[in-house]
C-alpha cells in the first residue's frame, strides 16, 4: 500500500515535471491481476496481436509479482509482463500502451518497473523481442541487439485440418530445448502442448532428435514455434505437417533471419514478409543457447 502510494506520488511528480496533461499526472503502476486480463486483451487487440486470455494467464501463473499495469484515472492504459527462466535470464513481453496515451513515458515507466522487479530478484540478464516501435524505447534503457527475427504471414483459403492420432512424447525434445533456448522452459512448453497437442512434432533420427516443433492457436491466426531442426529435411517436414494440421486461413511464423533453411521454406509455400523483430538483451547473457538450430521462435512475448 505504502509502495503503491509512493509510486503514485513519484509518477505524479515526474508527470508534473514533464509538463504532462493533468489526467496523466494521476497515473500509477500496480501489479496486474486476473481481473485485468480483459483490459490487456483490449490493448493487444488494438495492436492486432495474436495472444489469447490463456497467454496472459500463463504470465500471471509463472510470475505474478512481475506483471504490471499502468492506470490513468483508474483505467488500464499499459501493460508489461515478465517471466524468469531458471534464474538465468528473464523475458519481458506484452509491452502495450493505449494509443491515446502513447509518447508520455508510460511504456518507459512500465519497463523500468519490470527491470526493477527483475533486478530485485538478481536476474543477470533481461531479454525481449522488440518491434520497430518498441526498439528505441528499449535502447534508451540499455538494451542491445542480439539478432534479427522476421515475422512471415501466410494467407490462404481455410481448409480441413488433418487429424492426428496421438501426440508424440515431448520429453526428449524438452531436453534438447533447454540446450537450444539456453534455459529450461519445459513448464511453458508442456502447457502449450496440452493446449494444442495436434501441433506437437518430435522427429527422431539415428543420432537422436533431429527436430521438434509446437504450435499455438492464436486469436487471429495459428503460429508455428518453437520450430527447431538440425537439417533442411526436418525443417520442411515439420512446416508441411503443421500447415496440414492447422487448416486455418492465416498462419504467422517468427523466423530467425540467419537460419539457412527457414525463410526459403516459407517463401516457397507462399508466406510473405510482414515485419522485423529484434532480439535484445540487457546485461551479459552467458546462456546463449544454440540459435543456429532455431527456425522459428515460440513467440516474441516468451522468447
Ligand atoms: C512501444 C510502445 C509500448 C511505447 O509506449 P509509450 O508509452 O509511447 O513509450 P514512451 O512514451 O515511454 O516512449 C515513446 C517515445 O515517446 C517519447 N516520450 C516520452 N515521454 C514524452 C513526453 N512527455 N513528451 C514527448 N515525448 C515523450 C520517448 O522519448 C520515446 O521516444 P522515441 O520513440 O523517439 O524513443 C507503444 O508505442 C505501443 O504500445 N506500441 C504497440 C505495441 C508494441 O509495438 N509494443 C512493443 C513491443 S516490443
Amino acid at each position: 500500500m505504502l509502495q503503491s502510494a509512493r509510486t503514485l506520488m513519484g509518477l505524479f511528480l515526474s508527470g508534473r515535471r514533464l509538463g504532462l496533461p493533468v489526467e496523466l499526472a494521476t497515473m500509477q503502476i500496480r501489479q496486474m491481476t486476473q481481473f485485468d486480463i480483459p483490459a490487456g486483451m483490449r490493448l493487444k487487440e488494438i495492436a492486432y496481436w495474436n495472444q489469447s486470455e490463456a497467454d496472459w494467464e500463463l504470465f500471471l501463473a509463472a510470475n505474478p509479482e512481475g506483471c504490471f499495469v499502468n492506470e490513468v484515472d483508474g483505467r488500464v492504459a499499459g501493460t508489461v509482463a515478465t517471466i524468469v527462466y531458471e534464474d538465468r535470464f528473464a523475458w519481458i513481453g506484452m509491452v502495450l500502451v493505449d494509443p491515446e496515451f502513447r509518447k508520455h513515458g508510460i511504456g518507459t515507466a512500465l519497463l523500468q518497473k519490470a527491470i526493477q522487479h527483475l533486478d530485485s530478484r538478481d536476474i543477470p540478464c533481461v531479454r525481449l523481442d522488440a518491434t520497430p516501435q518498441g526498439r528505441p524505447v528499449y535502447e534508451k534503457l540499455g538494451f542491445v541487439d542480439e539478432y534479427e527475427i522476421e515475422r512471415w504471414r501466410l494467407t490462404r483459403q481455410a481448409g480441413h485440418a488433418k487429424s492426428v492420432v496421438s501426440a508424440p512424447n515431448l520429453e526428449r525434445a524438452l531436453l534438447l530445448d533447454r540446450e537450444v533456448f539456453g534455459a529450461d522452459r519445459s513448464g511453458l512448453l508442456r502447457s502449450m502442448a496440452e493446449s494444442a497437442p495436434e501441433f506437437v512434432q518430435v522427429l527422431i533420427g539415428h543420432a537422436g532428435v533431429t527436430g521438434y516443433s509446437l504450435g499455438r492457436r492464436g486469436s487471429h491466426s495459428d503460429s508455428l514455434g518453437p520450430w527447431v531442426a538440425r537439417d533442411e529435411g526436418a525443417t520442411e517436414q515439420m512446416l508441411d505437417t503443421f500447415l496440414a494440421r492447422s487448416g486455418r486461413e492465416t498462419i504467422v511464423i517468427d523466423c530467425l533471419k540467419s537460419n539457412p533453411w527457414a525463410r526459403g521454406a516459407l517463401q516457397a509455400r507462399g508466406f510473405e514478409f510482414e515485419r522485423p523483430l529484434t532480439r535484445m538483451r540487457r546485461g551479459a547473457n552467458i546462456h546463449k543457447g544454440r540459435p543456429e538450430l532455431v527456425c522459428g521462435i515460440l513467440g516474441p512475448e516468451f522468447g
